[in-house]
């Protein structure tokens, strides 16, 4: 008798003898050996044991061979199906292999025949199941490598944040705030998914262009001269230089960084488009910007805006600097308290956007 752990092959046929045949066979080949009467003892034998093999007959009562075969495909079961068909068979047999059998045998056979087409079965399951492990081993990698990749495009980019941020202290929160308000905006427009957590990352960077600005103009008290003023605010496109690279795969948070200071009536910047040109992504992210510029204290001005004054602010600019339905989603979130204002743990102020919403 073979040991426990020799491999289990099953066999299928109606005819006791013929069955006493095929387990001598098998056993001799290191089988062990489970017998089944029809397709649905055969079922019952697969539920319980791990079968390496099934022989079986075709014609058979209650479930035959064909029906045994599509049940162990639904099933997904690994062994290997070798079907035996007598002579007048053949075309159905060779629809099994359509089907999803490894090979058939035809009646009367060989029991030599029986061994090479059996082997022959054996290797080609060998084979798929190292496929399938090749694969599933290559998907986990490929996985692991894109979980991996995006740890470090986000490691980069949230250093890229820390950089502005020790340049312009004044923008300390400011990236988190505006995306969380982004974010409570987005989901009331009825975004969610993929286009909301690129609105949350868009508004953690939507500021990173004002690395390239310089410090004395970042830092300036007093108001900007229109030269300075116009370079302070190529931070949109400067940042969308910086992050086309790392962000190609989230064209979302890009168009956020580029167009956060368009203006609904076509006089923002840098593209100067007007209403459903602008990505809504960016619509939300200025509406949420502006939100943070009001209710956050200046250098030269310690108080700050309250939200209801904020809003009332926003909403007398609503269709000029920003789209009304933008603005109706973030005084509906406001009314309903699910935007509240954040708690600031430094003052912040961005002056170009101050400037900007001065100019409206
Ligand atoms: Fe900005």
């Amino acid at each position: 008798m073979p040991g426990s752990a020799a491999p289990y092959c099953l066999i299928v046929d109606d005819e006791p003898r013929l069955r006493q045949v095929m387990v001598h066979l098998m056993r001799a080949d290191g089988f062990a050996c489970l017998e089944a009467g029809n397709g649905i003892e055969a079922l019952a034998q697969l539920e319980s044991h791990d079968v390496t093999l099934v022989l079986s007959d075709l014609r058979m009562p209650k479930m035959d061979g064909l029906e045994l075969l599509r049940a162990i495909g639904a099933r997904e079961l690994d062994a290997a199906v070798v079907m035996i068909s007598a002579v007048a068979d053949v075309e159905l047999a060779v629809n099994c292999l359509s089907i999803g059998a490894a090979d058939y045998i035809i009646k009367p056979y060989q029991l030599e025949d029986v061994r090479a087409r059996v082997a022959l079965a054996l290797d080609k399951r060998r084979l798929i199941l190292e496929n399938r492990a090749y694969r599933e081993g290559l998907e986990d990698r490929v996985a692991a490598q894109a979980r991996r990749l995006e740890e470090l495009f986000l490691a980069s980019v949230q250093s890229l944040a820390e950089a502005l941020e020790l340049k312009d202290p004044y923008t300390r929160g400011h990236s988190v705030r505006v995306s969380r308000y982004s974010s409570i905006i987005a989901r009331h427009v009825g975004l969610g998914g993929e286009p909301l957590r690129q609105i949350e990352l868009g508004g953690h960077v939507h500021d990173i262009g004002k690395i390239g600005v310089r410090e004395d103009v970042l830092h300036k008290p007093d108001a900007l001269t229109p030269e300075e003023y116009q370079h302070i605010m190529m931070h949109p496109i400067l940042g969308w230089r910086i992050l086309s690279p790392l962000l190609g795969e989230a064209p979302t948070a890009l168009n956020v960084v580029r167009s956060h200071h368009e203006r609904f009536d076509g006089r923002g910047v840098p593209d100067g488009l007007k209403g459903d040109e602008i990505p809504i992504e960016a619509r939300i992210v200025a509406a949420a910007d502006a939100l943070d510029a009001m209710t956050s204290g200046r250098p030269y001005r310690s108080t700050e805006m309250t939200l209801d004054c904020a809003l009332e602010e926003i909403q007398r600019n609503s269709g000029t600097q920003f789209d009304p339905l933008v603005v109706r989603a973030l005084v509906a979130s406001a009314e309903s308290g699910e935007l509240q204002l954040v708690e600031k743990g430094e003052r912040g102020e961005r002056r170009g956007e101050r400037q900007l919403s001065r100019q409206s």
